[in-house]
């Protein structure tokens, strides 16, 4: 509840008022939330043809023992880019090679972060008419220090082979490489070459650190994957989801346009979805509505857009024998994911085909899914939209001053029809590198957000992250480089507005009371969780403050469910619907004091647990 002066004027906050968005912008995601270490793994940053770009992958030795090119002859269909490494120099014919070898090494996105202890899942393609015989290492980031060295040898790769190797450094280095070296005359080929540490959140292939800061902000969605990453500058650069789903040797990548760096699309549709489950918050789809900075698709044409974008509904919550559900579920994934809103562009409302291209979206994602709730592009903060919305979409970038005397904005939006998402705010113009002033006049705008929370639906700060290697667009909430982030004002500012999100649910209640036993005459504590809803819920329930006093030995979870909220009892069956009770340690083997900590508690579907 919003608490204003009086009880009278108290109203329920929206459960999705705080969110994230993410945007591919400052390497947010390739080098940054993405844990892979390898930048350009597949050695076409730039398009699929040749001489491709190959940066920043780099030669070992020189002119006259290797000689380094690219060619189009790699398994992979979508990305035919393959590395060709000729290596003059061979030690055990006299003709010296340079130190271990010669080859090529890759110093990932301004350095490697390969920490001690920790183990790393490389996995690279490679070819040759001859027996391989590879020297593989990481090391500092002049190739001298070595954190950790293994050899690959085959006898016969003369179709591509898929090589798995498991690292595990001796060594820390924040700005470390990876080198492949040969010492044998001949010719190598290589292509999708992938270095990930295998701790990463959940094994799902977030970097914990980046994460974790995320999580602690319990957002309540996740916009994704852009802002103007999602139009691009030209369409044939903006973000197709179909090319960023399946197994990641066989994705494309993309060059994004507008913030002018490649990415290999490890980081794609699925992984997006997964991030928002991930983070227990609703997933915010905006997707590419033929339209980009300087290039659109007549509506008359723009049908195949609408196709794709209906598969990509169906990729998110179809059933796992569905055409694209199936492919969802072949990643790993069969049971659909909760996609409930989508936003039909980014910043277009102007274009000329905007309003035509967003109807046919409009009628046809209503069709296959009433219930998804479609965001305009289209500010209806000052007057009613002219065309059918859930929600309209809303961008303020300014200076601190201004972003705090707007908190009054919305005090005059309709109070009917949609409602707004604020998806893009922040004190830019004066922010620096992000400062406690342009918190401040962010956090009065989000008073102001709280205040006209009846119209109000979402909000999210943008942009979330920057690598410091390509800060190209200030502030941004979490600034971070290959080991180490931190957050700006705004991000702490964040934290004080998390739990105006309500309930995580609008069919859980939940009560706590103290009692005393007479006969044994201890004091007792009982939880109650009503569970109203058709979802498993996952409770997190610490109790604070009480380790010396509260035992384990006897605490109990009794449950009141059954598979139908029809379920009577009869003489028949008396206890069809009755309870069952288990205790407590039988959930968690810690300690007495730890058990009452963090214990995740599941609430069955129509439960009172
Ligand atoms: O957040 C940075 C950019 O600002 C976004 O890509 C765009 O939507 C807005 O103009």
């Amino acid at each position: 509840l919003f608490v204003n002066a009086s009880e009278a004027s108290a109203r329920k906050i929206p459960d999705t008022l705080f969110g994230i968005f993410f945007e591919e912008i400052n390497h947010a995601g390739a080098g940054g939330l993405w844990a892979e270490l390898v930048s350009n793994r597949g050695f076409e940053s730039g398009g699929s043809f040749v001489p491709s770009i190959i940066e920043p992958w780099a030669i070992i030795g020189d002119d006259s023992s290797v000689i380094v090119s690219t060619d189009l002859s790699s398994c992979f269909v979508r990305n035919k880019v393959a590395l060709r490494v000729q290596v003059l120099c061979d030690i055990e014919g006299a003709n010296i090679c340079p130190g271990g070898g010669v080859g090529v090494y890759n110093p990932g996105f301004w350095g490697m972060n390969i920490e001690q202890g920790k183990r790393y899942k490389l996995v690279f393609y490679v070819r040759s008419e001859e027996p391989i015989n590879l020297s593989v290492a990481l090391t500092g980031s002049n190739g001298l220090k070595k954190l950790a060295t293994t050899t690959v040898i085959a006898a016969n790769v003369s179709n591509w082979t898929k090589m798995l190797v498991l690292l595990e450094a001796e060594g820390t280095d924040p700005n470390s490489r990876l080198e492949l070296r040969s010492t044998t005359k001949g010719v190598i080929w290589f292509d999708q070459v992938s270095l990930m540490p295998l701790d990463t959140y959940n094994g799902h292939g977030f970097r914990n650190d980046l994460f974790g800061m995320l999580k602690d902000l319990k957002p309540a969605f996740l916009r994704f994957p852009g802002g103007c990453f999602v139009e691009g500058d030209y369409l044939r650069n903006a973000f197709r989801w179909k090319e960023t789903i399946g197994p990641w040797e066989e994705r494309p990548g993309h060059y994004g346009d507008k913030w002018k760096y490649w990415t290999d699309d490890g980081l794609g549709h699925f992984e997006f979805l997964q991030l928002a489950e991930d983070l227990r918050a609703l997933p915010v789809w905006v997707f590419n509505n033929g339209i980009s900075h300087n290039d659109q698709v007549d509506t008359s044409s723009v049908l195949p857009f609408v196709e794709d974008i209906l598969d990509g509904l169906e990729f998110a919550r179809g059933a796992p024998n569905s055409r694209w559900g199936s492919v969802r579920a072949a990643m790993g994934h069969p049971e659909p994911f909760d996609l409930r809103y989508v936003a039909i562009g980014n910043e277009d409302c102007n274009k000329p085909y905007y309003l035509g291209n967003y109807l046919k979206f409009y009628s046809a994602i209503k069709e296959a899914y009433p219930d998804i709730k479609i965001i305009s592009n289209c500010d209806g903060s000052s007057k009613a939209l002219d065309h059918p919305a859930d929600l309209y979409d809303f961008h303020i970038y300014t200076s601190a001053s201004y972003m705090f005397s707007n908190a009054n904005h919305f005090d005059g939006a309709p109070c009917s029809g949609p409602k707004a998402f604020i998806s893009e705010y922040a004190a830019h113009d004066d922010a620096g590198n992000g400062n406690l002033l342009a918190a401040l006049g962010e956090a009065g705008f989000l008073i102001g957000v709280e205040k006209n929370s009846d119209v109000i639906e979402m909000a999210s700060y943008a942009p979330l992250f920057a690598n410091t290697n390509d800060w190209g667009w200030k502030a941004d909430a979490i600034v971070f480089d290959s080991s180490q982030a931190y957050g700006i004002p705004s991000y702490w500012m964040q934290h004080l507005f998390k739990e105006s999100n309500a309930n995580p649910s609008n069919s859980l209640i939940a009560s706590a009371i103290t009692w005393r036993n007479e006969t044994d005459k201890n004091e007792y504590l009982r939880i109650k969780v009503v569970n109203f809803g058709s979802s498993t819920i996952t409770l997190n329930i610490s109790i604070c403050g009480s380790e010396n006093t509260l035992q384990r030995s006897g605490a109990t979870k009794t449950i009141l469910t059954s598979n139908s909220v029809k379920a009577e009892n009869s003489f028949t069956y008396p206890k069809n619907v009755s309870l069952v009770k288990t205790m407590l340690e039988e959930v968690s083997e810690d300690t007495d004091v730890e058990v009452f900590e963090n214990m995740d508690v599941g609430l069955l579907p129509y439960s009172i647990t």
